[in-house]
This record gives structure tokens, sequence and C-alpha cells, in this order.
């Protein structure tokens, strides 16, 4: 039996990177606790360093409206794979997500789109949602690429998955000239990226891809978190520097929603 999390849009997520070993935690869940009060209309989660889970979870206590995540896992169960871990040891610690694919593991450390796919299979095997960042480069961008990559990125791990294991995942569209720049994506560039990677994800699921967050990421800061969030098609935020600071991601985290 699966016990999936229930998911409320919008998404708002911290990847705090490496950042806050466990003590460090402790200490920012002990204010963001004081600073952000539960929402029932949205989710919240913070992708920790895998060794500052446990404190998470402890810090958190009993804010359930609050989750927590690894930024990677290995694919396979176990093994001799050192200096790894595998969803299913991430899910004992208290994940309940993981990120997959996100730029720096593409581009820093060499991971490829199979792997992308086998990870995000594994994390679904261990009821570990996964949230799938995909997104261009500069030189793409400016090649008009946009949408090959994305689309590329996206196909690759949906071709290994059933629809409605699809329908279990969460997107990130990070484009990776807008992380940690300050330059974020316009409100028009994020919605634009994220209809098409939604046309994909209808093209392979039908109506239900309407269903499947797509979250965007790259410098959100508290004063462009609304403009971004409100922009069509956006279900979401993935936030890295100003996830740090628990009143700066408190704020970004309370956002309004808008519409409905
Ligand atoms: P940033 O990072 O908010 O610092 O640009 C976003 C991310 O990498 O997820």
């Amino acid at each position: 039996m699966s016990e999936w999390t229930t998911i409320h849009t919008p998404v708002i997520a911290g990847n705090w990177k490496m950042h806050k070993g466990p003590v460090a935690t402790h200490e920012f869940f002990e204010e963001f606790r004081e600073v952000y009060h539960p929402h029932e209309d949205r989710t919240i989660i913070f992708f920790t360093p895998a060794i500052s889970l446990t404190a998470a979870v402890e810090g958190l206590g009993d804010r359930a409206d609050i989750d927590v995540g690894v930024q990677n896992i290995h694919w396979e169960a176990q093994g001799a794979f050192t200096g790894e871990l595998s969803a299913r040891m991430a899910w004992e610690a208290g994940a309940r997500y993981t990120l997959v694919g996100h730029s720096e593991r593409r581009h820093l450390f060499g991971e490829t789109d199979e792997q992308a796919a086998l990870k995000v299979r594994a994390a679904l095997d261990a009821d570990l949602t996964p949230m799938l960042c995909v997104g261009e480069t500069l030189e793409e961008r400016r090649a008009g690429r946009v949408q090959d990559v994305i689309v590329r990125q996206l196909e690759a791990v949906a071709a290994a998955l059933s629809p409605e294991r699809l329908l279990r995942i969460l997107v990130a569209y990070e484009p990776v000239w807008a992380i940690g720049t300050g330059v974020n994506a316009t409100p028009e560039d994020a919605s634009a990226a994220h209809a098409v990677l939604r046309q994909r994800l209808h093209d392979i699921v039908g109506d239900a891809a309407a269903g499947i967050p797509i979250l965007y990421g790259g410098s959100v800061k508290p004063d462009n978190a609304a403009a971004l969030l409100h922009a069509p098609e956006v279900d979401g935020l993935l936030v890295g520097g100003a996830s740090l600071d628990p009143r700066g991601f408190a704020t970004i985290a309370a956002t309004p929603i808008v519409g409905g």
C-alpha cells in the first residue's frame, strides 16, 4: 500500500543546497515556526541537506503543514555505492519528497536524463514524491532551444513511467541562467515555458495534466514571488538562496493566492 502525501497547490519549496547542518537547521525552524503560520491551501516543502533531515523533522515538531525532502537520491535501493543514499532511507528518515535532476546535479555532477529517469522511478517505488527539475542554459535560450531542451528533459522521465505514475510527480522549471544569479525569468517567460511543459504532459495523460504541479525556480525573492506565483500556469515556487532566511522565506511561503 502506498502512503502518498496530499499535495495542495501552490507548492512553495525551499532548496537549501549545501547550507545548514543540524544545528543551523534547529535554529531555522525555531524561528520559522514563529513567523510562518499554517495555511491549509498550500504545500510547503524544505529540501534540506540529507544530514539535516532528522533535525528538520525534530524542529518542525507538530507542524504537519510542512514537509521535508532530500535534494538527491541514488536509484538503487541499497548496495556498494559509497556516499549515496536511497529513496527508502530518505523516506525512513522523514523525507516525503526528493528533487531529481536539479541543474547543479546535471551541470556540476554530470547527471544525465537517463539517471534522472531512474531516480524518479526509484523515488516512486519508495513512496517518495519526486520533483523533476528541468531548464535551459543561457546558451540554449539564445539559440532558441528552450522548448527542445525542457521537453527532452521531461520526456526522458515520462517515457520511463506509466501515465498513472507520471501523475505522481511534480515538475520545476528552473532556467539555469536564473539560478543564483539574481536575474529571475519574467512571469511571461515562466508562463510560456510552463505552458510548453503542460502541453507535453497533456499529450501523455490528457486533462489530468492540469493536476501536475509545475513550479518556477530561479532567483525567487520576497519581492518577486507574488508576480511569479500569480503568472498563468505557475503552480508554485522553488526557492534557493531566499529559503535560507526564515523571515524572508516565511513571506514567500505566505504569498496570497489570487483567483482561486
Ligand atoms: P535560487 O536557486 O533561488 O538561489 O536562484 C533556485 C534553485 O536552484 O532551486
